[in-house]
């Protein structure tokens, strides 16, 4: 979507995968579902929970603001959120974008239950009218689950688009996404991203090695990095993976093309993609259960076979120069090793 916001991808945090519809306006930084009250008020404008949210959203992104970050909340292009707790925006989407502006609200995902037998295009469609209309810029990210491949039609249409449903927080999960993500890579660019869900990282349910596998695929499929645990209480290994700047780094360059799967022999893959100033992202992962030797050849991520470049691995900070033709390296079993490729 033109609007001027999303030129990289979003990074941020989200009480869902963690916290689910237990929040408060303590708790809270970014808001995901149950923030509002069961109904409208007698004007019909959405409202906060008052027993949860006692002081109101505008005191909230102001106390945001302050911290010099912005607010997220949620919303649905139904009748009712997924939770069923509080309304959706269905027949009110120039009330509720006005209300989310007058309120300071930066940035709205934008859910799809209750959907009323309509099809997803002129919910969201409407939505993504009315938020321009708001007055206030507001980056917008659709969370249909892929439903209607997105990525085909909403990139005039929001900042981002689920192009899977809800991620959990194993393995199986993880990679299962990250390939459905994958088939829509061509489509992604600044402006509007693919988006394979939350991390689910430092919850609890993978090992650091698979996390970081989680962390650096969704880096390098310029996937919106918004963390979901709780940041409150993370373990020096969450916070050493949620902080690493060179894999960020490639999240946010500036060239904005999503990274893909190049090749795969077996449960041994290699994902890569260009960088700006000519430089390539690479991540030799193994998917496999027993330690592997993977080998990215220059041809499969995009360089000439006679390029000499130094390579640098962002979890160690290792660089090796002079590479040339391939980069063979040994990935522990559910790891992944990931570096930035430089030609001299
Ligand atoms: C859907 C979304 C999730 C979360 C829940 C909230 O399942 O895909 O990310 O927002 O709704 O109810």
């Amino acid at each position: 979507l033109e609007n001027g916001l999303g030129r990289a991808p979003q990074m941020g945090w989200n009480s869902w995968n963690h916290f689910a519809c237990n929040i408060n306006e303590d708790i809270i930084r970014q808001i995901d579902d149950c923030w509002a009250a069961y109904d409208r008020d007698s004007q019909g404008n959405l409202v906060a929970n008052p027993s949860t949210f006692p002081s109101g959203i505008k005191v909230l992104a102001d106390y945001v603001h302050g911290k010099g970050l912005k607010l997220g909340v949620y919303g649905d292009a139904g009748s009712r959120t997924c939770s069923n707790k509080m309304p959706g925006s269905l027949g009110y989407e120039e009330q509720d974008a006005k209300t989310f502006a007058s309120w300071g609200v930066d940035y709205l995902k934008y859910d799809n239950c209750n959907d009323q037998g309509l099809s997803p295009q002129p919910r969201y469609i409407n939505m993504s009218k009315a938020l321009l209309k708001s007055g206030r810029d507001i980056f917008f990210s659709l969370c249909e689950w892929g439903v209607n491949d997105p990525a085909t039609w909403a990139s005039g249409v929001g900042n981002g688009w689920r192009t899977t449903g809800d991620i959990q927080d194993n393995w199986g999960s993880m990679t299962a996404i990250a390939d459905t993500n994958d088939k829509w890579a061509s489509y992604a660019g600044p402006g509007g991203w693919n988006d394979p869900d939350m991390l689910e990282v430092g919850n609890g349910g993978m090992t650091t090695e698979e996390y970081r596998s989680h962390f650096s695929i969704w880096a390098l499929a310029k996937a919106p990095l918004l963390i979901g645990c709780d940041i409150r209480s993370m373990s020096n290994d969450t916070k050493e993976i949620l902080s690493n700047q060179n894999v960020i780094a490639v999240n946010q360059d500036e060239l904005g093309v999503q990274g893909h799967k190049v090749q795969q022999d077996g449960d041994e893959e290699v994902w890569a993609g260009p960088l700006s100033g000519g430089r390539v992202a690479v991540v030799l992962w193994n998917r496999g259960s027993a330690e592997a030797s993977i080998t990215a050849n220059w041809n499969s991520i995009g360089l000439n076979a006679s390029t000499v470049v130094d390579a640098h691995n962002l979890w160690t900070n290792e660089i090796t120069s002079s590479v040339q033709g391939e980069l063979k390296e040994t990935v522990d079993t559910h790891a992944c090793k990931m570096y930035v490729l430089t030609p001299k």
